[in-house]
């Protein structure tokens, strides 16, 4: 029985089939961009345990801080007793936030515990129950969150009924026919038809949809669901969780449009490969929930804020952003050059270093090709990358690699793609 065999029967056996394993690779050690599976066999990495590695695989100066911490002590709860690490980081987001008013922060777990406390905060400050979000979005896999969720399988199907009050708009999904003109006409005509504007809470944007397919919310459309907010007094929630952290090349993606949200979800690479979340968000709201209505007993563990510290430093000292832009755009002409080359591919998009190909049947139909871009995960990981699938119709691969990742070693990941795409034609 082949070590691969014996793996996926031990997971099949123990674990329950919802918690899906495409690849039965099993994780020995990994460095920077890099990950050796149990028989020495080594990956690059183009997933990022799904962009939660932006700065690498144990970065040393992450290590190094969350060693310090293990040293000092693993756990207070934040609201038993108060921790420097939580108290310096929440300082250190509040002046990186792309928000020109007084911002706090708040630090959690998960991301969709981010999303959960920013619904919350916008409920409380409002004083209104109904949330808009957009289709084709994720948020996460908690109830609320998935009522928000905009992808019917596999997150979907068969857990509802979801709570109540939410509501999906088109996405401006441009390659499938969306745009900042009809998805402001269906939020006028959700206006008219379903919630008036004066019950609406929050409205809920990935600035670059992540699960959806890498989707770029067009900047203008941004700046109109600003202006629209404003006019209705609605909390802008800009869900930055996979595209937070220097991803598209800014620290926040919205950056990009120059839109000031209220709320801020962050987590993933927030916390540089440990458990962190937050929301960020104009004080005003945020401090609209009395004490005792935020928090949890592992909210913004020391650990992890420990690590999230030196994430930032990172970011300052190694220069991420830049090397993020550069990382875009060495990835993207070379997505372009496969483009000209593999008639599969029907797109390639992306913000920064975020980008994607999107795999059809046919050019012009755009019909979409899930069962090519499952296989093409499959046989990269076989040639020794680990990629991942998204998109609402399962046809969307997109690049998550760590924004560290030396020039020399992404190209070497680009090149197993394009030999991957060559063996499927
Ligand atoms: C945009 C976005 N929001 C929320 C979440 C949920 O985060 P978590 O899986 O940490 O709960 C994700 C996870 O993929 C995400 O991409």
């Amino acid at each position: 029985m082949s070590i691969a065999t014996t793996l996926s029967d031990r997971i099949a056996a123990a674990i329950p089939r919802g918690v899906s394993v495409p690849l039965p690779i099993l994780a020995h050690h990994a460095s920077g961009a890099e990950i050796w599976d149990a028989d020495g066999r080594r990956y690059i990495d183009f997933a990022g345990g799904i962009a939660v590695l932006n700065v690498g695989h144990r970065h040393p100066h992450v290590i190094a801080a969350v060693q310090a911490q293990l040293e000092a002590f693993t756990h207070t709860c934040f609201g038993v007793m108060p921790y420097e690490p939580y108290i310096k980081l929440a300082e250190r987001m509040n002046q990186l936030a792309p928000i020109h008013a007084p911002t706090k922060t708040i630090f959690l777990t998960t991301g969709a515990e981010a999303v959960e406390n920013a619904v919350k905060i916008a409920r409380h400050s409002t004083r209104r129950s109904a949330i808009i979000s957009f289709t084709g979005g994720f948020h996460g896999r908690t109830l609320m969150t998935l009522a928000l969720t905009g992808k019917i399988n596999p997150y979907k199907a068969g857990f509802g009924p979801f709570p109540a009050d939410t509501f999906h708009v088109p996405f401006p999904d441009a390659y499938r026919g969306g745009s900042t003109e009809k998805s402001l006409a269906a939020l006028e005509t959700l206006f008219k038809s379903s919630v008036e504007p004066s019950r609406v809470a929050a409205i809920i944007i990935e600035p670059v949809q992540g699960e959806g397919g890498f989707n770029i919310a067009p900047l203008e459309f941004l700046r109109d669901l600003r202006t629209l907010c404003d006019r209705h007094g609605i909390v802008f929630i800009a869900d930055e969780i996979q595209t937070g952290f220097g991803r598209t090349g800014r620290m926040f993606a919205v950056e990009h449009a120059g839109v000031e949200p209220d709320l801020i979800t962050i987590a993933k690479s927030l916390g540089g490969g440990f458990p962190l979340a937050g929301v960020i968000g104009r004080a005003t709201i945020m401090d609209s929930v009395a004490p005792g209505g935020l928090g949890g007993t592992f909210a913004g563990s020391p650990v992890s804020c420990a690590a999230a510290l030196a994430v930032l430093d990172v970011f300052r000292d190694e220069h991420i952003l830049e090397r993020a832009e550069k990382q875009g755009v060495l990835i993207r002409a070379r997505l372009e050059a496969m483009r000209t080359q593999f008639p599969i591919i029907g797109d390639v998009r992306g913000l920064g270093a975020m980008l994607a190909i999107e795999l059809v049947r046919d050019r012009t139909t755009r019909e979409p090709a899930p069962e090519l871009a499952s296989r093409l995960a499959v046989r990269a990981s076989e040639r020794g990358l680990i990629l991942l699938t998204a998109g609402i119709y399962g046809n969307v691969i997109r690049i998550l690699a760590p924004l560290t990742a030396s020039p020399e070693l992404t190209d070497e990941g680009l090149t197993i793609l394009e030999q991957t795409l060559s063996d499927l034609h």
